[in-house]
């Protein structure tokens, strides 16, 4: 099997065995299982938002690789690891999470919870943004500088930074 068979393999068992816990616990249910699963929506959470701040600090770096070299390939790689192991199974699972305390917790109703899922929204629409850059530095045709890499670092921060606020204080 080839080095990314194996990687996507691993990520796609990872993601089943979360899955087959989540759903075991959720049916047998033990007592504190809302703090339990809140426990892994914010590990979760870490694993993406982790991801989410160094693929752009990568491509930052992968500009000034010379399409071809050796640098540039190991870029590649990185990237693609990345996105397949850490920051698409880490969002899937703090979307799954999300939405289970909303509806165990009742927030369904909550304002806070309504502005923090649009700003998540915009997180998810960012991390989209973000893996079709990973497909177009794998073709080598990146048509994006450094500077933009360099400011669009900052936009997950910014979110972060407004969705744990309205989770922890939940001014309304
Ligand atoms: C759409 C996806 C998401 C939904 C539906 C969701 C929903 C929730 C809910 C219902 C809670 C429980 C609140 C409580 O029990 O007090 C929670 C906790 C939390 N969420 Fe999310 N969440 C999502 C994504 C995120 C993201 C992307 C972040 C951070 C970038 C985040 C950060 C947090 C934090 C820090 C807590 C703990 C709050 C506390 O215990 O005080 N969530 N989330």
């Amino acid at each position: 099997m080839s080095g990314s068979a194996r990687v996507w393999v691993r990520a796609a068992v990872a993601i089943a065995i979360t899955v087959a816990l989540v759903a075991l616990l959720a049916l047998w249910r033990p007592s504190g299982l809302y703090l339990w699963l809140k426990a892994a929506h914010v590990i979760a959470i870490i694993a993406w938002m982790a991801g989410m701040l160094y693929l752009p600090r990568l491509f930052v770096y992968h500009c000034e690789a010379q399409p071809g070299s050796g640098q540039s390939e190991t870029f590649k790689v990185m990237e693609r690891r990345l996105l397949a192991v850490i920051i698409n199974p880490a969002m899937v699972a703090s979307w799954a999470l999300g939405l289970w305390l909303a509806w165990d917790g009742g927030w369904y109703s909550a304002g806070w919870l309504h502005a923090k899922v649009l700003l998540v929204l915009v997180l998810s629409g960012v991390h989209g943004f973000l893996a079709r850059c990973v497909r177009l530095f794998a073709a080598d045709r990146n048509p994006y500088s450094q500077k933009f890499y360099r400011i669009i670092n900052e936009v997950p921060t910014i979110l972060l930074i407004g969705i744990v606020i309205l989770a922890v204080v939940k001014p309304f």
